[in-house]
């Protein structure tokens, strides 16, 4: 190990001097308490280093010990059900070791290396393996199946598997003889620089939706499994709330959950509910298939920067080994704004608002690591969803981390503080948002709602379009003046906000809705709605027509169960029957 003295203490960052053989993005152990750092700038013999806990207490001659070896993750069984601070420790044995958020110097490895795992070998010996084959299975926890592959990087013949057993994750389970003839050990734990992203066979275009059971995501703007989308919005707009219930209902079989920089108690609520919460899937905990990155606003700043790698890190070991991962950060504002105060401290030359020149290719690299894939070293597919919520200061748009977010995502869910002070919730507004890949999914929609979704989707989205400049003649001229048709657009659309896009995370029905009850809502408000105009031209007056009793049965629809479709055709039959007698009276009104 190389050694340096420091030179100067900024905050966070450590200059330190006598380090010819420092690379960048090395890790260091910064003075005799060891405190874990990362060079981010290298000026001759000198070694900028942002270092990840509290600094107090260094000073000029302090020892700089580097490692040679990149920011990485240990990558292997034991990651699920993980809490990590946002260089892999685990919160949990930090904890215990050191008492409540004081981690100076605990060099805690991410994976336990003393337990037993039991290996199931996969791969015959002989074969020819490389970067990513499977060489067996270790069941991880009771939802996880764990593939254990070969790193990238390594190919050759397998020459030697070991028999089923109980294995540490250190101890070799494979050997491969390599083109160059040596022979190299495999373990079921593998390292990983944070920085860099896992190579993957082929990129494909999400052609799936990942369904989220929150009505207004699935039906008008759905995130594909594979694809990026992201949240921004003004302060308490709901964009926390979001992300978790993404966590917790989204069809991902892995899911990562970073919280970046967020205040204590919002980490809290989800380090204790999330271990309580089952998987609506499996009934098993939700906590089995989940990793959970912590890095709370009390925690130094340069550990929030590391954090959303590492998450994204690990998110990419469960996609190469064929499973559909989800991704969530909050806040991406919380992450840039660490880069800001590091790039400061560095005297770099700020571009917009201090933020560094380079925030931009770094927010785009981050959410190039989603993709659907062909995975490396055998015939699997796995995807990675990247959502990230973004807090700009006052909900201003034009923040640098939400236009460089919005140049790279293919999904706008936008929220707006209008609706959250209507408490109108989700409040991501309907006219501001987008999904680029309502297209993409055409096909997978047609197979599994039946060709006339898209219509019926398509019908709403203009209905609500409509509304929006419908009110806006109301407000010029009066609401009298409006048509009856338009009256009734009104009356739709309002139905559309009210009873299908409003949808409480909080109620224990409301909380998730699958894509078929989706269908069936909004097939109930499309079908009254001409079964009303068609009544309409029959002259029933729109006032009679719009306070049926039977609208209740729409409103109440939230609330139905799960697989219940008579709900639906009561409903429906109710409401025709109504319109119907009023369609009588009014006939008979007509022949007088
Ligand atoms: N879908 C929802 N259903 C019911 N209530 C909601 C919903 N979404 C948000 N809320 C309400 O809005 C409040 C604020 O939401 P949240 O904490 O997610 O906002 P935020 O955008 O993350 O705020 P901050 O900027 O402070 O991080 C919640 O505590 C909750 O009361
Ligand atoms: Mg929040």
């Amino acid at each position: 190990m190389s050694q340096g003295r420091i030179l100067k203490v900024a905050g966070p960052l450590v200059v330190a001097e006598g380090m010819p053989e420092a690379r960048m993005y090395d890790v260091v152990y910064v003075s005799d308490f060891r405190l874990i750092g990362e060079i981010i700038e290298i000026k001759g013999d000198r070694a900028s280093i942002q270092v990840y806990e509290e600094t107090g207490g260094l000073g000029p001659g302090d020892p700089v010990y580097s490692t040679g070896e990149p920011l990485s993750v240990e990558l292997g069984p034991g990651l699920l059900s993980s809490i990590y601070d946002g260089i892999q420790r685990p919160l949990d044995k930090v904890r215990a070791q050191a008492g409540d958020w004081i981690t100076r110097g605990i060099n805690i490895p991410g994976l336990d290396h003393e337990r037993l795992w039991d290996f199931v070998p996969t791969a015959k010996p002989g074969s020819s393996v490389s970067g990513g084959s499977m060489l067996g299975t270790v069941q991880e926890t009771d939802l996880i199946e764990h593939r254990v592959m070969v790193p990238p990087g390594i190919a050759g013949e397998l020459l030697d598997m070991v028999p089923a057993g109980r294995y540490t994750i250190d101890s070799p389970v494979a050997k491969i003889r390599t083109a160059s003839g040596s022979v190299a050990d495999v373990r079921m734990c593998q390292k990983w620089p944070v920085r860099k992203a896992r190579p993957v066979g082929e990129k494909m275009a999400p052609d799936e939706p990942m369904v989220t059971g929150q009505r207004i995501i699935d039906a008008f703007f759905p995130v594909g499994k594979g694809g990026t989308a992201c949240v921004p919005g003004p302060f308490g707009s709901g964009k926390t709330v979001i992300q978790h219930q993404l966590a917790k209902w989204a069809d991902a079989e892995i899911v990562v959950y970073v919280g970046c920089g967020e205040r204590g108690n919002e980490m809290t609520d989800v380090l204790q509910e999330f271990p309580e919460l089952q998987d609506p899937r499996s009934g098993k905990p939700l906590i089995l298939k989940t990793v959970l990155v912590a890095n709370t606003s009390n925690m130094p700043v340069a550990a929030r920067e590391a954090s959303v790698y590492t998450g994204v890190t690990i998110a990419e070991y469960y996609r190469d080994m064929g499973y559909s991962v989800a991704l969530m950060a909050d806040s991406t504002s919380r992450w840039a704004e660490a880069m800001r105060e590091m790039s400061g401290r560095l005297e770099e030359m700020p571009g917009e608002e201090g933020y560094p020149a380079y925030l931009g290719t770094r927010i785009a690299e981050f959410y190039e690591r989603a993709g659907k894939v062909r995975c490396q070293g055998g015939d699997r597919t796995g995807a990675l969803t990247i959502v990230g919520a973004v807090s700009p200061a006052g909900g201003d748009m034009s923040d640098p981390v939400v236009q460089a977010t919005l140049r790279v995502v293919k999904v706008f869910w936008s929220l707006q503080a209008r609706l959250a002070y209507m408490r109108h919730f989700p409040a991501i507004g309907w006219l501001e948002s987008y999904s680029l890949y309502v297209d993409n999914l055409g096909e997978h929609y047609a197979r599994e709602l039946g060709g006339d979704w898209a219509g019926m989707r398509d019908r709403s989205i203009a209905l609500l379009q409509d509304e929006a400049n419908l009110l806006e003649i109301a407000r010029l001229v009066g609401a009298e003046s409006l048509s009856a048709e338009d009256q009734l657009t009104l009356y739709t659309a309002r139905s559309l906000r009210e009873d299908f896009l409003h949808q409480i995370a909080f109620h224990e029905v409301d909380t998730y809705c699958s894509p078929s009850k989706q269908k069936a809502m909004l097939g109930l408000i499309m079908q009254t709605h001409e079964a009303m105009r068609a009544a309409l031209a029959a002259g029933v007056p729109p006032r009679s027509l719009f306070e049926i009793m039977s609208r209740e049965s729409v409103a109440r629809a939230r609330y139905a169960p799960e697989g219940a479709p008579e709900y639906f055709e009561k409903a429906l039959a109710d409401i025709r029957a109504e319109i119907a007698a009023l369609s009588a009276a009014a006939s008979v009104e007509g022949a007088r």
